[in-house]
């Protein structure tokens, strides 16, 4: 597969000559932040031993010596120096990672990101992909945006891809997201970040992304079809938690808003403000439906106690109740 030659002196300077290639739109940002620090660092550590180690042979005692001149206790323009440089340096450093942080806290991608639901569980991490291809390994496309939407169903995993410089905790109870564009292809590493018990270091999976879409769809029609979809766990829970009684899929309006075109709304809620329904609104909604009522309905709802997978199964299957893309 095609790889980007990682010899050019820009690349070996950013990356301090040791780091691993950049996979992802927001690694270059990374790799600026992390070489400026890097050269900074060194550049102070090399200028301070070498003050040391001056001072100490000039200043060192000898037989002959005699009381050292009464010195000044005070120098405004030195200590002016002193305090400007660094706060210049620490602004600098403020700005290149501030920038870099933005880009990698980029909105929502659009509905041509591919959106990939994972699982953190001691010790694997699960994927699946748009489709319903789940596999214990991430298949992305190169240049194609995608959206990680993680769950844990036990304790907080990290999870960890370090070609892509990024890094998100995967919480209990909580959906958290990573946002990212591939740009190299080929196999890449994943790794769980936080520490989770027994197995913690074997937590580890592979990113393989595919050179183009129609090398991911080939590899997403291998094997069997899946058994049950995550979008079709969510439509058997629809029946079967009787969330049929209240909610429509054609449009109408009953004693809760309709499901369908739900997904994505801003919606706007009783008390004036609004939301936008995504995998944590639904969440909320479900377990605390009282929190964030929809203007013009009544807050009727009982809390629903949803596993893991059953939350994903609703979120994913709200998404194909969309129209258009
Ligand atoms: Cu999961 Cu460490």
């Amino acid at each position: 597969m095609a790889r980007q030659p990682r010899d050019s002196l820009t690349a070996t300077v950013l990356s301090a000559g040791f780091l691993p290639e950049r996979a992802s739109s927001v690694a270059e940002g990374v790799d600026q932040v992390f070489g400026l620090i890097f050269w900074l660092s060194a550049f102070f550590l090399a200028l301070i031993v070498a003050l040391t180690v001056l001072f100490v042979v000039r200043y060192r005692r000898r037989p002959t010596r005699t009381e050292p001149e009464p010195s000044p206790s005070h120098d405004l323009r030195l200590e002016l120096v002193w305090s400007g440089i660094p706060l210049a340096l620490v602004f600098a450093i403020f700005a290149v990672s501030t920038r870099a942080y933005l880009r990698m806290t980029a909105p929502e991608p659009g509905p041509e990101a591919m959106r990939v639901q994972v699982t953190a569980r001691r010790w694997s991490w699960w994927f699946e992909h748009p489709g319903g291809k789940g596999a214990s390994d991430l298949h992305l496309v190169a240049g194609r945006p995608a959206a990680l939407v993680m769950v844990s169903t036990d304790v907080i995993h990290s999870l960890y891809l370090p070609d892509f410089r990024l890094k998100q905790d995967v919480v209990p109870g909580r959906f958290t997201r990573l946002h990212l564009t591939p740009i190299l292809a080929g196999t890449f590493p994943i790794t769980c970040a936080e520490f989770c018990g027994t197995d913690h270091s074997r937590m580890t999976a592979k990113a393989v992304v595919h050179p183009d879409q129609a090398s991911f769809d080939a590899w997403a029609r291998e094997g069997a079809a899946p058994a049950a979809s995550l979008a079709d766990v969510g439509r058997a829970l629809y029946a079967s938690k009787g969330c049929i009684a209240c909610h429509s899929l054609d449009g109408t309006p009953r004693v809760g808003p309709t499901f369908k075109n739900l997904w994505g709304k801003d919606e706007k809620l009783a008390d004036g403000t609004s939301a936008r329904v995504d995998e944590e609104y639904l969440r909320e909604s479900i377990l605390k439906p009282g929190a964030k009522v929809v203007a013009g309905f009544a807050n009727v709802m009982p809390p629903v106690p949803l596993d893991e997978r059953e939350m994903q199964g609703l979120a994913a299957w709200l998404q194909t109740l969309r129209d258009g893309p």
